[in-house]
């Protein structure tokens, strides 16, 4: 986007006064082609500042003896409108945002130059002839005469013109949508939520209402970065969970969406805080073992206590819990970033597994963290490495059957947990459930091997439609995500089944099943095991697992529920 300043006076010279005349030839008659709202307000506007303007006229029908002719039709029928008035004008125009003026190359082959004339204004309400006042106006030209002329166009309706060309057009359309069309709809999210509050949306809208004016205001004279207030621009992570919960009560739907706007403002907030006092101390992130221990060395004399998140980045919803908990429950909170290379398989996705360390950064600070280590390569596992760690028993089955990951995942698995446990000496390690096999694995490893650390395994946290938050979520196509909530419904169904009194393990895996089905999942595996040492079961009497795997497009996914009395 090229605002119309003084960098730009080359490309859009008209000057203020007289500027149309001489961008068009003297007293340039100006015909509308479109009686909709934007036509009708145009034609309005151009006539209270004194052009002589002809229409606006249907759809279909010339303006006759003009030099320029505006088309305000639908974008769909830019090209055929155009076709019409071949010959009707020197200059022709449309009002569309994000249509080429390629659109136009009947009439341009007919001699006529093209231009493109966008008011950056919502005319939802209708517009009066002041409606374009202030506004800014995208405007273009296939020649500089004709750029020109939609500059003094826009000016003389009040307008400030910004040049787009067809190749930023896109963009431009997209940020205008953002800014404008996206606000309604949070603002509509704000009135479903205010429902939890007990207002009526009328009631809520007069509520917001100022101060939607109000941070649009700030917005436009200060920039995003200082017009950011609130709990996460302080940093108050407590109130922005019982916010969350609250969205999570009231209007379940949007917690996505809550979630996402977190994530993004999370992102602006630190950006301002590293600006504002780039002196305090923040999250540190560490790349080596030895600057690693002489840290928490320090940490551990002053009788701090440690906790360690591990992790293969690209965090979501699932890793910040962990953090979370770590955050109440310790003085200092490590994470560790490293995709492990021996955890995958030879066909696996070790390669394209979703990175993004710059965000991550930003998103473990935002929780608190204190030290994120993310070692390279070589650091874990140096020139030479050869040791393997191997837990029996549990290892054998579900996703460490041969044909699936195999035994040699969790291999990778409790080798690098084991190393990381010896780096860091934590006094408490937090795992999710969301990888129960993982987490039974990784409590015998630290109980058969006497690691002095407290395992703690949290909850799995979901989408607000079900679907377990996994890294591997990113590979699918929004018709295969839709597909991929199966999984959980499968979960739900035998939640269902047990709940209502069945204990046969083949019935509540029937019911599971038929989700699977009804989604169009054909799964890796669906099987009932012990919840403490997967040993298989014929009945869900006590603390029973389901454990469900399954591709869905390039995703392998897995999820689990805990079934079963007492639980
Ligand atoms: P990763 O897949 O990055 O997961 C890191 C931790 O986050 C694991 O303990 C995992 O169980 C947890 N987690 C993932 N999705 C979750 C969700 N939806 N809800 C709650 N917790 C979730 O698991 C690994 O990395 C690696 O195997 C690792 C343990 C780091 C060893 O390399």
């Amino acid at each position: 986007m090229h605002p119309d300043s003084d960098s730009q006076q080359s490309r859009v010279t008209a000057g203020r006064s007289g500027s149309l005349d001489a961008a068009a030839g003297s007293a340039p008659r100006v015909g509308i082609v479109g009686a909709g709202r934007v036509g009708t307000a145009l034609a309005a506007a151009l006539r209270k500042r004194g052009l002589a303007v002809e229409g606006p006229v249907g759809r279909g029908e010339v303006p006759a003896g003009c030099d320029a002719i505006v088309l305000c039709v639908p974008d769909s029928e830019i090209a055929a409108a155009s076709e019409t008035v071949v010959g009707a004008g020197r200059l022709v125009g449309h009002t569309s945002g994000a249509t080429p003026l390629s659109a136009m190359a009947a009439t341009e082959k007919a001699g006529a130059a093209l231009f493109g004339l966008h008011p950056l204004q919502t005319f939802a309400h209708g517009a009066g002839p002041e409606g374009f006042e202030g506004a800014g106006c995208a405007v273009a030209g296939s020649t500089p005469p004709a750029l020109e002329f939609a500059a003094a166009l826009a000016r003389r309706l009040g307008m400030t013109p910004f040049e787009i060309d067809d190749e930023g057009r896109a963009a431009y359309h997209a940020a205008a949508s953002v800014a404008s069309n996206f606000v309604v709809t949070l603002e509509s999210a704000a009135e479903s939520i205010a429902a939890g509050a007990g207002l009526e949306p009328e009631a809520a809208r007069a509520l917001l209402a100022p101060l939607l004016r109000r941070t649009v205001e700030n917005v436009a004279e200060v920039g995003p970065s200082e017009a950011l207030t609130g709990p996460i621009a302080r940093g108050d992570h407590a109130t922005v969970e019982a916010q969350r919960a609250a969205v999570a009560e009231a209007a379940p739907h949007l917690l996505d969406l809550f979630d996402e706007l977190v994530r993004h403002t999370r992102v602006l907030a630190a950006a301002k805080r590293g600006e504002a006092d780039a002196a305090k101390p923040t999250m540190r992130t560490i790349h080596t073992i030895h600057e690693l221990r002489r840290s928490l060395a320090r940490e551990r004399r002053a009788g701090r206590n440690i906790g360690l998140v591990p992790t293969m980045g690209s965090f979501h919803e699932g890793h910040l819990s962990l953090m979370r908990h770590a955050r109440r429950d310790c003085d200092v909170v490590v994470v560790s970033l490293f995709v492990n290379p021996t955890q995958f398989g030879p066909n696996e996705d070790l390669e394209t597994y979703p990175r993004d360390e710059v965000r991550d950064t930003v998103l473990a600070d935002a929780e608190g963290v204190d030290i994120l280590f993310a070692p390279p390569l070589g650091e874990v596992y140096p020139e030479g490495f050869d040791t393997r760690v191997s837990v029996g028993g549990l290892t054998g089955v579900l996703d460490g059957e041969p044909a699936r990951r195999g035994a040699g995942h969790f291999e990778g698995v409790a080798t690098v947990v084991t190393k990381l446990l010896n780096m860091i000496e934590p006094d408490v390690a937090y795992f999710g459930q969301k990888d129960a096999q993982q987490a039974l694995v990784i409590r015998k490893l630290v109980r058969e091997l006497d690691f002095d650390v407290r395992i703690e395994v949290c909850p799995t946290v979901r989408e607000s439609d079900g679907l377990a938050l996994s890294s591997r979520n990113a590979y699918l196509s929004p018709e295969e995500r839709e597909r991929a909530l199966g999984l959980s419904r499968a979960l739900r169904a035998a939640e269902h089944q047990v709940a209502g009194g069945e204990h046969d393990a083949a019935a509540v895996l029937a019911a599971a099943r038929a989700e699977l089905d009804a989604a169009g999942i054909e799964p890796e595996y669906l099987e009932l095991r012990s919840a403490s040492d997967l040993s298989p079961v014929e009945r869900v009497n006590g603390s029973t697992l389901l454990a469900v795997a399954a591709r869905v497009g390039r995703a392998r996914l897995i999820d689990n529920a805990i079934l079963g009395d007492g639980i």
